[in-house]
């Protein structure tokens, strides 16, 4: 992959999160999606790249653009796999809540999983604890080990988990063990990647999200030097089946190589609304401000890139 896409890909999501961040606390989570969706696909035409999508907004039936299997780019470039999700916490930009991004992450043609729209039990955590979390160990023995490799006690260890009942057992044995908990309402991409980043105070992520976003948190993680290990978890039947007919283990322990293969990945993301790590779009007079983070897992680099984005020479935000 040529590096010159790094910021090709930051105009992809700059344009998504603009697009959505019109809709800022509006209570309309699907306009929301729509806008930022459709932005993402008009500039994705200009990206010099033979791209597919393996993650997208569902199957050719459902989504009417980026669904799995549509062709992204402009037909010049390396063939690539295209992971995206244009607006990552759609109820977070309904109520004007943190952490909201735009993503979007791309890897050499066939090294990223073709995650199916199910849920995905996960572990993450930062460059400093990797090899030594173990998604089948106990809560208490991973708080341990986090704690150790971190140089803490478990008591100042803080974990994020989604605020969701599935996870009323694990966040009571977090608080048994003593850890600081960070519970969120939405958005466990930000929170797998804000492990990474030792100014959020964030030490590791537990709990089960969507599948979809594993993927993607895997690729930011392995730019930054991180671990996710995930496990698919099939809500009925047909979710097992789906699972079988893609040739999936519903039981298997799927680790960083699983998730993402490869040496090289591109990982890029623009805040919606603020978090931790990036701040939401602002309107500044003429001025649209947007703040992204792009990171390559071949270099290790990482780059903060502020934009400023004029809305009288680009009225609809996006520049062909
Ligand atoms: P959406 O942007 O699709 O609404 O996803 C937000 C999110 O919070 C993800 O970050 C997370 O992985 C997933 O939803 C959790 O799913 P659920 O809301 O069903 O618990």
């Amino acid at each position: 992959m040529d590096r010159s896409l790094s910021l090709e890909l930051v105009r992809v999501t700059e344009a998504a999160a603009l697009a959505s961040s019109r809709w800022m606390g509006r209570g309309k989570k699907n306009e929301a999606d729509d806008a930022a969706t459709k932005a993402m696909r008009d500039v994705f035409d200009t990206v010099p790249m033979k791209g597919t999508v393996v993650i997208g907004e569902g199957e050719m039936d459902e989504a009417p653009m980026l669904y799995i299997g549509e062709k992204l780019g402009n037909g010049y470039g390396p063939r690539v796999d295209v992971a995206v999700d244009p607006l990552e916490g759609t109820n977070i930009v309904a109520s004007g809540g943190w952490n909201a991004l735009a993503v979007v992450a791309v890897a050499d043609h066939g090294s990223l999983l073709h995650a199916p729209d199910m849920y995905m039990e996960k572990i993450a955590v930062g460059p400093e604890a990797v090899g030594q979390i173990d998604i089948d160990a106990s809560v208490e023995d991973n708080l341990k080990a986090v704690a150790k490799a971190k140089n803490k006690d478990v008591e100042d260890v803080v974990a994020t988990v989604l605020n969701r009942p599935r996870h009323a057992e694990l966040i009571q044995r977090l608080r048994d063990a003593g850890a600081r908990i960070k519970l969120i309402n939405d958005g466990d991409v930000a929170a797998a990647i804000n492990t990474a980043f030792d100014h959020t105070g964030v030490d590791i992520l537990f709990g089960i999200g969507g599948a979809p976003e594993g993927v993607l948190a895997a690729v930011a993680l392995k730019c930054l030097g991180g671990e996710i290990q995930g496990r698919l978890v099939p809500q009925n039947d047909q979710e097992v089946e789906r699972c079988k007919r893609m040739g999936l283990d519903v039981g298997k322990v799927l680790r960083m190589e699983d998730l993402v293969s490869g040496d090289d990945a591109i990982f890029a993301a623009t805040g919606v609304t603020d978090g931790e790590l990036l701040r939401g779009v602002q309107y500044k007079g003429s001025y649209g401000l947007t703040h992204s983070v792009v990171m390559r897992a071949k270099s290790g680099t990482v780059r903060f890139i502020e934009g400023r984005h004029s809305l009288k020479k680009k009225p609809n935000l996006v520049m062909k």
